[in-house]
């Protein structure tokens, strides 16, 4: 993943998404995985430290009941009769601007109280289930990952800098990238800033109980599987920033800082420590990233600069790659606890798929991420359509309308998922038109030496 521009697409949705819909799912618990009996674990014994648990409990205190149990806590979830689940509004989908999101993170980091949202929401059966998986991992996810001698570098795609034809490879790209317009740099620096904040992403998946990488040298399947993973990832930031800083096109300190910012600042995707709901993220998200480079490198081939339409395709191919390893985790999750994995999927997009970036700040601008979204919507490069497609995608891949015996509330959740995409898909053409129609706007970014672009 280190998923790029992730997000594009959801300003547009988030926007003008005001439908909600109110699903009566009786019983239901409020880890929203639906896992029966609902007591789910809370917090491995060894972990148990006492700032977790304030955090946790100033959660969702009202709905928990806390107790020990065989030296593990438990926290009993009360049931929800009510669950309203906002399909696709801009509180879930997008966030709702990404200079709030970075005041509210800045406020986190000086010490005010924090809301850790639900963490640790898988049940006790679901992790024997995921500790299950140890081998079908290593003889199925690890084969995905290239042999790092066979693997492409970024030194592969741009000038040799011990090479005596430097000089004049650099400025061959110069004058290409002079063809390039500043809406396409933004897009793509804001794509290189997504990729770049890869130790949040390494950071996510070592939060998932039962899957992470417990020591940092862990030699079980999952272990080697992020760190692998993480690795391959690491070629896409450096690739892009590399080619960006030699183009000349745009503030590599303005970059640079909001490189420093995100990071920072990390992410929430409100996974809570749960692989049903962290690998459904990881395979949107990654599919999110192969259409966005894709998109990059049909617009660069378009502009005639094929060797940078070769270098976003290959990051592309890179995605797709993972996107397939990340949705054989969720299909072999529904084969194991289709109810559990149903219920997960549905929380998710329930939730909204919370892009990567959405803390995203330049030290300037309070609508940063808003405005790169909107840019790469016009664009093309990742669209509410894109949203929709994903979702649809999915859905098909793991013949979620297929899927045979699930339990009441599970079932509804199935009902829901399956008629999700049309609905967004009805949401963006409304949008569509509705931008079609509204006065143009224009943003300034840093990036592009504070010069003006169109975001609609
Ligand atoms: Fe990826
Ligand atoms: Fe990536």
């Amino acid at each position: 993943m280190a998923m790029a521009t992730k997000g594009a697409a959801a300003a547009v949705v988030g926007s003008v998404a005001t439908a909600s819909c109110r699903m009566q799912l009786g019983g239901w618990s409020s880890n929203g995985m639906g896992s029966r009996p609902s007591a789910t674990l809370c917090v491995p014994s060894r972990l148990r430290t006492e700032v977790l648990l304030r955090g946790l409990m100033a959660t969702d205190v009202a709905a928990h009941d806390f107790r020990s149990k065989a030296g593990r806590r438990i926290h009993r979830c009360g049931s929800i009769n009510l669950v309203r689940a906002e399909a696709v509004s801009a509180s879930t989908v997008v966030p709702a601007g990404a200079g709030a999101q970075h005041a509210a993170a800045l406020r986190k980091s000086r010490g005010a109280p924090v809301d850790l949202g639900k963490t640790h929401s898988m049940s006790l059966e679901q992790l024997e289930i995921v500790k299950s998986m140890d081998s079908w991992a290593g003889e199925t996810l690890l084969p995905l990952l290239k042999p790092i001698e066979r693997s492409w570098q970024p030194s592969d795609y741009l000038p040799d800098s011990s090479s005596e034809s430097f000089y004049e490879d650099v400025r061959e790209l110069r004058k290409r990238a002079l063809e390039i317009p500043d809406d396409y740099f933004v897009v793509l620096v804001g794509d290189m800033i997504t990729e770049e904040a890869l130790p949040t992403y390494q950071t996510m998946l070592n939060t998932l109980d039962g899957t992470r990488d417990e020591t940092g040298a862990s030699p079980t399947p999952w272990g080697k599987w992020t760190r692998t993973w993480t690795a391959e990832e690491n070629r896409h930031g450096d690739a892009l920033n590399r080619y960006l800083y030699l183009s000349g096109r745009v503030n590599m300190r303005a970059v640079e800082k909001t490189i420093q910012y995100l990071i920072g600042s990390g992410m929430d995707p409100k996974t809570e420590n749960n692989p049903y709901l962290g690998f459904v993220y990881t395979s949107f998200q990654e599919r999110a990233t192969f259409i966005s480079h894709g998109n990059t490198a049909r617009h660069a081939k378009e502009y005639g600069d094929m060797k940078l339409a070769n270098l976003c395709g290959t990051i592309a191919a890179d995605e797709r790659r993972h996107e397939i390893a990340y949705t054989l985790i969720v299909e072999k999750l529904f084969e194991l606890d289709p109810n559990g994995t149903m219920l997960a999927f549905y929380d998710m997009m329930k939730k909204g798929i919370t892009m990567p970036a959405h803390l995203m700040y330049d030290g300037e601008s309070q609508t940063l991420f808003d405005d790169f979204s909107a840019v790469a919507q016009r664009l093309g490069v990742y669209t509410a359509a894109d949203y929709a497609s994903i979702l649809q995608h999915l859905v098909k891949r793991w013949k979620v309308e297929n899927i045979p015996g699930l339990s009441g509330e599970a079932a509804k959740a199935q009902d829901f998922v399956c008629k999700l995409p049309s609905r967004i898909v009805r949401l963006a053409e409304r949008a569509e038109s509705k931008r079609a129609k509204d006065e143009l706007k224009t943003a300034r970014f840093s990036w592009v030496h504070n010069r003006e672009v169109l975001l609609n």
